[in-house]
C-alpha cells in the first residue's frame, strides 16, 4: 500500500471526534502524502487551525475570505485533491452535502470536487439512528461517495452505541486500500462470503432471527478485497457497511433468499466462506395478518430451511469451501463433523463458551480445522481474525 505523493484534502466539521484528525494527518504525512485541511467555522470550537496546520505543514482555512480583500479558493483545493475526506462528518454537514446547502467553505469545496469523496460520520446515538441521517447517508452513497461507518462504543454524551467516528487507522486503511492496485495474493480470484443473520417471517411484524451482527463476515470481505479478490458479499439484515471498492454487496432477508443469491454466483466462485448464522428452521406458514394474542399459548409449525453450505458442498466442482461452526458444547467434535458432512476444505470453530467470541462482539476467538491440520488462535479483533483466517487459507489454497 502506498499513498506517498497522493494529495489528500481533509474537511473537518464540528464534532468532538475532530481531535482524532490530528492522528490521521500525522499518519498521512508520515506515509509521504500531501495533506490540505479545511474546516467549518464550528469545528474551531473543538480543534485549532494552529495544531492542524502544524501537523499538515500547510495553512488551514475555514473562511472564504482572506486578509486584505483576498479570497480562499475552494475550487483550487477541490481540483488539487486526489481524494477528499470529510471527517468527522456531522449530521448537519451531511445534510448540507446531500441537499446542496452551500453556506460554508467546506460545502463549497465539496461541491466543486471531482475526486472520490470519503465520509466518516460521527454523531450521537439517536442522531445516527435518525431516519434523516440514514436517508442522507444513502443519498451520499447513491452519489458514489464512500461511507466509513461510525463505530460502536461509548459516546461523548455517555450513551453507548453506534455513532463514534471510525478510528484514524480505519480511515487511513480505507484510503490506502483505495489507492492500492489489485496485486494481492488473491488477485484474479472471486471470493463469495455469506454474513449476518437470516430473518424468517412469522407474520408481517415478527420473525425468527438470531444475534449475528455481520461483523465477522464483513471483516472477512474487507480482508479478501484488500488481498485483491473480487468479493461477492451476501448478507442478511445487518447495519454493517462495506468500505472496499472491490466488494459487491447483496442484502437478503431469509435463508431461501440467501440460498438463491449464493447460487447466482457459486459456479464462478473460486472460494466460498459461509460465516452467516442461517436460521435452521422457518415457519411453515407466514400469517398474512398480525397474529393476535387471543390464547395463552401459540404453536408455530417450523420446517427445515435449506442448508446453504451443505448444498455448496454437494455441488462443489473446484471451489475452496470454508464453513464456520458456532458451538456451545462438544465443540471440536461438532466442528469436525460439519467439516466432513458438508464436504468442506476447512472449518472455523468459535465457541460461545469463550468470553468475547461469537456474536456481536468486535472480537472473536477461533480454532481452524482441515482434514489434517488444526490451529488455535488467541482472542483478537474481528479484523485481525479475518487476517489470520486468510493467512491460513493461503497456506492451504495457494500452496
Ligand atoms: O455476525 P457476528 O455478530 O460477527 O458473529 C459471527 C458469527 C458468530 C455469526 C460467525 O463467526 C459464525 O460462527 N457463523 C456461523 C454461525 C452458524 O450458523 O454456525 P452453525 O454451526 O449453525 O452452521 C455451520 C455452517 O453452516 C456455517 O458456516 C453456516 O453459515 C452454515 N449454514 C448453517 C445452516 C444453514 N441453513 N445454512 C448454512 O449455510
Amino acid at each position: 500500500m502506498n499513498i506517498a505523493g497522493k494529495k489528500i484534502l481533509i474537511a473537518v466539521t464540528g464534532g468532538i471526534a475532530a481531535y482524532k484528525i490530528h492522528f490521521l494527518i500525522r499518519d498521512f504525512i508520515k506515509k509521504g502524502a500531501e495533506v490540505q485541511v479545511i474546516m467549518t467555522p464550528d469545528s474551531e470550537n473543538f480543534v485549532t487551525q494552529l495544531s492542524l496546520s502544524t501537523l499538515s505543514k500547510r495553512p488551514v482555512y475555514s473562511d472564504f475570505y482572506g486578509d486584505n480583500g483576498t479570497w480562499n479558493s475552494h475550487v483550487e483545493w477541490a481540483l488539487w485533491a486526489d481524494v477528499m475526506i470529510i471527517a468527522p462528518c456531522t449530521a448537519n454537514t451531511l445534510a448540507k452535502m446531500v441537499h446542496g446547502i452551500c453556506d460554508n467553505l467546506v460545502i463549497a469545496t465539496y461541491m466543486s470536487a471531482k475526486c472520490p469523496v470519503f465520509i466518516a460520520p460521527a454523531m450521537d446515538l439517536d442522531m445516527y439512528q435518525h431516519p434523516s441521517t440514514k436517508q442522507n447517508l444513502e443519498l451520499a452513497e447513491d452519489f458514489g461517495h464512500i461511507i466509513i461507518p461510525a463505530e460502536n462504543g461509548e459516546l461523548a454524551s455517555g450513551l453507548v452505541g453506534q455513532g463514534r467516528m471510525a478510528e484514524p487507522e480505519t480511515i487511513s486503511e480505507a484510503i490506502e486500500s483505495f489507492f492500492t492496485p489489485n496485486t494481492g495474493s488473491l488477485e484474479g480470484k472471486t471470493v463469495l462470503i455469506t454474513a449476518g443473520p437470516t430473518y424468517e417471517a412469522i407474520d408481517p411484524v415478527r420473525f425468527i432471527g438470531n444475534h449475528s451482527s455481520g461483523k465477522m463476515g464483513f471483516s472477512l470481505a474487507e480482508e479478501a478485497a484488500k488481498r485483491g479478490a473480487k468479493v461477492i458479499l451476501v448478507s442478511g439484515p445487518s447495519s454493517q457497511k462495506p468500505v472496499h471498492k472491490n466488494i459487491e454487496l447483496y442484502r437478503v432477508v431469509s435463508a431461501k433468499e440467501m440460498l438463491e443469491k449464493v447460487f447466482q454466483f457459486y459456479k464462478n466462485t473460486d472460494m466460498a466462506i459461509a460465516s452467516a448464522a442461517v436460521a435452521d428452521y422457518a415457519p411453515k406458514e407466514v400469517a398474512k395478518e398480525k397474529i393476535k394474542k387471543n390464547d395463552d399459548s401459540l404453536t408455530i409449525e417450523l420446517i427445515k430451511n435449506p442448508d446453504i453450505l451443505k448444498t455448496m458442498g454437494e455441488q462443489k466442482t473446484h471451489q475452496f469451501l470454508v464453513g464456520f461452526a458456532l458451538e456451545t458444547q462438544n465443540e471440536e467434535e461438532n466442528a469436525k463433523g460439519k467439516l466432513e458432512k458438508k464436504n468442506l476444505d476447512m472449518i472455523i470453530l468459535n465457541s460461545l463458551r469463550d468470553e468475547g467470541a461469537g456474536f456481536r462482539n468486535d472480537t472473536n476467538k477461533i480454532k481452524i480445522f482441515t482434514k489434517t491440520d488444526k490451529k488455535e488462535f488467541d482472542l483478537k479483533s474481528k479484523t485481525e481474525v479475518a487476517k489470520d483466517i486468510f493467512n491460513f487459507i493461503e497456506t492451504q489454497y495457494l500452496k
